[in-house]
């Protein structure tokens, strides 16, 4: 049977595909590159939520991959205690981080000042950051905490940073004349960790904030992840490529801290079946559309274990993904953020 059969067959059963099963299968399947032998030196990654679970799962590889990582979280202590645990190990020194709450859009106004004025071009944008609230929790402008962590500020932090992402970056140097050429565009990447949740929800803007009667932090979570690939595909449709390439992706059932917390049962049950991830299996498909040529073909996808996956496993989710809708999204984030793409 061929591998892209395989690949389908086993992506159509969820349960082998989200655990810890489907990385297991594909890197044989595929013969995945290591991801230890890709090189992002000079590159600079703007990572969130890389102080726990899979974000600190990914900043550890970055750094190891030689990056310029910034990593963009809300607790100083224990970024700055992350930050010297990786340098430590893998030696690189150039790691950086910016200190905000993702929850807050005046803060994600000063993170980007701050980046912007520090890494005047940026190569990956990873937001990562996320978190599941089995009781509601409202952010300080009263909006749903995770719509607000997960859509509103992700939206406004790439909007604010799109003039850093994707400007020219060095000048090509034409060995054979011993001259530097014209710079070199090279396209930034803003990556987005959605989740396999999102699949059991439809496109919703009038019901993005679910009513507090009817509040449940799995179903306002789906929602949330949800928005977040449509938004991507729609950054995609509106920025060119050649400056930016837009992805999402969903990492399958890992065993983080946030998991843990937010789902109990689930970890308990999984976890001693082996069918969890590491938070390096989770961490892997983000790295590696950080590092290979491959993401920069195409743009506004979504992705599970290195390759394109559809956004759509049933007819209810696909019917109300209209054109109507995602226009509605995409002006409700610049409404809701008051950053928008066409300057008023
Ligand atoms: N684990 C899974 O099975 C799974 C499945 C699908 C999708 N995901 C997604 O993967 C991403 C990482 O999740 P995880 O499982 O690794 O969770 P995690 O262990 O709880 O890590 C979440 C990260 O987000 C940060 N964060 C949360 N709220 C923040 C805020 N207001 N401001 C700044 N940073 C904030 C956390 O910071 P602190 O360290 O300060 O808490 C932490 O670094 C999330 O987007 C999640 O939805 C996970």
């Amino acid at each position: 049977m061929n591998a892209h059969l395989i690949d389908t067959l086993l992506e159509k059963t969820v349960v082998p595909s989200f655990s810890s099963i489907g990385p297991g299968v594909r890197r044989r399947l595929f013969d995945w590159q290591r991801l230890e032998s890709y090189d992002l030196t000079g590159r600079v990654v703007v990572l969130t939520g890389g102080t726990s679970g899979i974000g600190e799962a990914a900043a550890e590889l970055y750094a190891t991959l030689g990056a310029t990582l910034v990593i963009v979280a809300r607790d100083l202590e224990k970024t700055q205690r992350t930050i010297e645990r990786l340098s430590n190990q893998s030696g690189n020194t150039d790691m950086h981080y910016v200190i905000g709450d993702l929850g807050r859009q005046e803060d994600v106004h000063t993170i980007a000042a701050e980046l912007s004025s520090r890494f005047p071009a940026i190569d990956v944008l990873a937001h990562n950051a996320g978190a599941l609230f089995n009781e509601r929790r409202l952010a300080q402008n009263g909006i749903d905490l995770s719509v607000e962590l997960m859509v509103s500020t992700p939206f406004l932090l790439t909007g604010l940073l799109l003039p850093q992402l994707g400007v020219p970056h060095e000048p090509l140097h034409d060995t054979t004349a011993g001259t530097a050429t014209a710079a070199r565009p090279r396209p930034g990447r803003v990556l987005t960790m959605s989740s396999g949740g999102m699949y059991t929800e439809p496109l919703t803007v009038d019901g993005l904030c679910m009513p507090d009667a009817t509040y449940q932090g799995a179903q306002q979570y789906a929602r949330a992840k949800r928005a977040q690939v449509v938004l991507n595909e729609l950054w995609g449709e509106r920025i060119s490529a050649t400056q930016c390439v837009f992805h999402a992706l969903h990492p399958g059932w890992v065993a983080t801290p946030g998991i843990t917390e937010a789902l109990p049962g689930f970890s308990r049950i999984l976890g001693p079946l082996g069918l969890l991830r590491s938070p390096r299996e989770g961490a892997d498909t983000m790295v590696w559309l950080s590092a290979d040529t491959e993401p920069e073909k195409d743009t506004g996808k979504f992705w599970h274990d290195r390759a394109q996956r559809s956004i759509h496993m049933s007819q209810k989710t696909r019917k109300a993904n209209t054109d109507e809708r995602r226009q509605a999204l995409w002006q409700w984030c610049e409404a809701h953020t008051g950053w928008s793409l066409t300057p008023v």
